[in-house]
């Protein structure tokens, strides 16, 4: 893929590596201080009827996605599966208990992998053993991510009688031979079926996940899936920007880089993507999502008010948000803790009646500081920082470092700046990761781990 780092005009930041920031500081810099005990006394600290939401990491897909980026591995076997489960309920049950009583569920969202995987019943397991973290908000949002070829007859039912009121579904792209050349063949009509389904089971509020810069795309490919898929009405699409990093995850090595996109061939299948939401009267919902106008994300984007976490974008997503699973990561009010990420260790850790952190952070007063600058721009893509050094107590010149190196990016006409007012450009909205790593004080202490802005 071709790089177009350091040209100026329109290009000036294709091709940067950036991290996503679905937190901060990026998940590549947490380490061992956060551990049992750190977990244990931040879980002990979660004030009574603290809203609390949950996500539930399942590891498992049926076959590898060549393109895949998420932390997952093959398995046909239902035992390894069960085993899982298992392990996962009794994790539950021990953050339970250490809870006793405190949290009132929020949210609950099925991430993975392909939790649509589990069995009905299996599903069921589990939501009733979170009853004991607290009483479910009777507005909870339930949410599972679904890979549209594994629902069975009868599945999309299930999961409406159990509560379920969100699905997202893996649609990738449409073409024929960009779904050969990622190993994921998924015809329209599997896609087609999946939301028929849902729809009669009563979950209407169905997410859609698209990704641009997949081998063999073109800007008008991709507008031929953007509008494939908004012929089936979902209510919210995330346009993933494709993150290629064989060197951490092997089996995108299976696609040559000469099949890839390159950055400005990407640049154009965003913006002609975004032409096409817009004109269905779809709202931009942060750096890569679009939602239908009277969607909650909409609305929070007009207020003002879209958070960003772990699950991307959410309206009002709650401080503290338990993660259960290999690899899940939890946030409280002191930072971050992350799970192992190896099956057997978090396995014999929960077996043995211990906690599976591995590793984490825990946040200064620094930290706090540069996570409000870095989250408005991921959502609101502006930011006042006068107002973020009135809020936390600054002095005047706190972000002088920060305004020179924007310079570049200014002069690019990607973000104007007046005063202290910092705003992103409407066709460079794409390019929010190369702003916000501005203000990022780690980057470049680790050495990078991040996929391309374009
Ligand atoms: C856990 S998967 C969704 C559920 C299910 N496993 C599926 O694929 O249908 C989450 C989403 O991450 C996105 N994704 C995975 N790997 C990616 C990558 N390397 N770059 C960008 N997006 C990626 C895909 O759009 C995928 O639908
Ligand atoms: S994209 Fe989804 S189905 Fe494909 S390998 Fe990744 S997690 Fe599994």
């Amino acid at each position: 893929m071709a790089t177009e780092q350091g040209r100026g005009g329109r290009g000036a930041w294709l091709g940067m590596a950036a991290p996503r920031y679905t937190s901060y500081p990026p998940a590549n810099l947490f380490d061992g201080r956060v551990d049992a005990d750190v977990q244990r006394a931040w879980l002990a600290a979660v004030p009574a009827g603290s809203a609390i939401g949950v996500y539930l990491h399942v590891p498992f897909c049926r076959s590898m996605c060549w393109y895949c980026g998420c932390h997952t591995g093959i398995t046909r076997r239902p035992d390894r599966i069960a085993a899982y489960l298992e392990v996962l309920l009794a994790e539950i049950a021990a953050t339970a208990k250490a809870l006793a009583g405190r949290g009132r569920l929020t949210s609950i969202h099925f991430g993975g992998g392909s939790p649509s995987l589990l069995t009905i019943e299996q599903l069921g397991q589990i939501l009733t053993a979170l009853n004991a973290i607290g009483e479910r908000d009777p507005a909870a949002e339930v949410a599972i991510e679904i890979d549209p070829r594994t629902m069975i007859p009868g599945y999309a039912e299930g999961l409406g009688r159990l509560g379920f009121n969100r699905a997202s579904l893996g649609v990738q792209d449409f073409d024929p031979k960009v779904q050969a050349a990622i190993n994921r063949i998924q015809p329209r009509a599997q896609v087609e079926a999946a939301v028929q389904d849902l729809r009669a089971a009563g979950i209407t509020d169905l997410n859609f996940d698209l990704i641009y810069g997949l081998p063999h795309q073109t800007p008008a490919s991709v507008a031929r899936t953007v509008d494939e898929a908004l012929e089936l009405g979902p209510r919210r699409v995330a346009l993933f920007s494709y993150a290629h990093m064989p060197n951490l995850k092997k089996h995108q090595g299976l696609i040559p880089d000469e099949t890839l996109p390159s950055s400005r061939a990407k640049l154009a299948m965003y913006l002609k993507a975004q032409r096409r939401f817009l004109k269905a009267g779809f709202t931009p919902i942060g750096m890569d999502h679009f939602a239908e106008k009277d969607d909650e994300l909409a609305v929070a984007v007009k207020a003002g008010t879209l958070a960003r976490n772990f699950q991307g974008y959410a309206p009002n997503p709650p401080l503290t948000v338990l993660g259960f699973g290999v690899s899940s990561i939890s946030q409280f009010r002191e930072g971050y803790a992350q799970n192992t990420i190896d099956e057997a260790a978090y396995r014999d850790a929960v077996r043995a009646g211990q906690s599976p952190v591995y590793r984490g952070w825990t946040w200064t007063a620094e930290d706090r500081v540069r996570k409000a600058v870095i989250d408005a721009l991921m959502c609101l893509f502006e930011v006042d920082l006068a107002a973020v050094i009135r809020r936390f107590g600054l002095a005047s010149d706190h972000f002088a470092a920060e305004i020179a190196r924007l310079k570049p990016l200014e002069d690019a006409g990607v973000i104007r700046r007046s005063g202290s007012q910092i705003e992103v450009v409407g066709p460079h909205r794409m390019a929010v990761r190369a702003v916000a790593a501005v203000f990022d004080a780690y980057l470049g202490s680790k050495p990078l781990a991040f996929s391309r802005v374009a």
